[in-house]
């Protein structure tokens, strides 16, 4: 996704797939020992309100049948550009973040300005688990079995006003944690945006675990959105605020590149990015040698969510 001050530069600078696994393999040694090591002192750090409801999660039947990504893959080729470019940078660069305890801010188009935090923003549903497909602009996908809940639920919480039309999703931005917000790779902070309807649709969730898990930091702990419909880049990571709007916010992927990254970014086979065709992916774990599978539209979720786009131009509205 690299963009670098709105220059889109050539994809030969972007590491493929293979060569990163190839480079993978000189730090295998060392990742196994971090991998197992952030859980155990996250854990213990987190209150015990949080890490027994996290293990008291529904299973749901969403995406059952799919082939899951290894949690290794999951929780070690990630974008996460508050701690670095490349897709081992997150897991080895996160460690340290401070996640517990969280609040995050609700502002902009609601009764009354607020603060929730994580405890008790769990609190608001139980906890579900839900495979779903992910679909990286980049032409990248995996299957993810994340726990959280649906964001309706912090929305109704929230009581916005008649005038939100726009939920805006505000990320953690800290120099001293994070040493890419230190570069000027975006515009910090990361934000990213759904239009109401979008954000109250039940396969919309704010996730606070995967595999059982609590988030690992490099996947966006301690709460992150998760639209399986939309590129990945639209499920902000590590958020501390939420705010209500009237006007479609200006994220940060599109001030970054209007002419490749769109509000909407729902994940469409016919409408190709300029860099990498949206018509094909490959699924990350398969191996060197699997064939790209065919990219759905509205990667698979078509049935359930094509109608909140019914007279919309999506070459358009990308
Ligand atoms: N959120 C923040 N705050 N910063 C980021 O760089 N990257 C996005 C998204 N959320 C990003 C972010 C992109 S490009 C993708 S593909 C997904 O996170 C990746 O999520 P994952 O690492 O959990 O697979």
């Amino acid at each position: 996704m690299k963009i670098n001050n709105s220059e889109i530069i050539p994809a030969s600078e972007i590491t493929p797939y293979e060569t990163y696994m190839g480079r993978r393999d000189f730090i295998k040694a060392a990742s196994a020992a971090l991998m197992t090591a952030p859980f155990l002192s996250f854990n213990s750090e987190v209150s015990a309100a949080t890490s027994a409801s996290l293990f008291g999660y529904t299973k749901s039947s969403y995406g059952a049948d799919e082939k899951l990504t290894s949690y290794n893959e999951v929780t070690n080729y990630n974008n996460y550009y508050e701690f670095g470019t490349s897709k081992s940078d997150p897991a080895l660069e996160s460690k340290e973040l401070e996640t517990h305890p969280w609040t995050v801010s609700i502002e902009g188009a609601v009764k009354k300005n607020k603060q929730i935090n994580l405890d008790d923003l769990l609190k608001l549903a139980p906890l579900e688990e839900r495979i779903y497909r992910m679909r990286c602009v980049e032409g990248w996908s995996m299957v993810i079995p994340w726990i959280g809940i649906p964001m309706s639920k912090l929305i109704q919480w929230a009581e916005p006003t008649s005038n939100a039309k726009f939920i805006e999703f505000v990320s953690l931005a800290d120099q001293s944690q994070m040493p890419g917000v230190r570069t000027n790779i975006l515009d910090w902070p990361y934000t990213e945006g759904l239009r109401m309807d979008e954000a109250m649709h039940p396969l919309t969730i704010l996730a606070v675990g995967l595999y059982g898990k609590l988030l690992p930091n490099q996947n966006g702990a301690p709460l992150r959105l998760v639209v399986p419909w939309k590129y990945g880049f639209k499920n902000a990571k590590s958020i501390v605020k939420i705010r209500f709007v009237e006007s479609m916010p200006k994220t940060s992927w599109v001030k970054a590149g209007p002419k490749e990254y769109g509000f909407y970014a729902n994940v469409n086979p016919m409408v190709d990015h300029p860099r990498w065709t949206q018509s094909t992916e490959r699924r990350i774990g398969g191996g060197l040698f699997t064939p790209r599978i065919k990219t759905k539209l509205f990667n698979g979720y078509a049935e359930q969510v094509a109608h909140m786009y019914t007279g919309m131009d999506l070459v358009k509205n990308f």
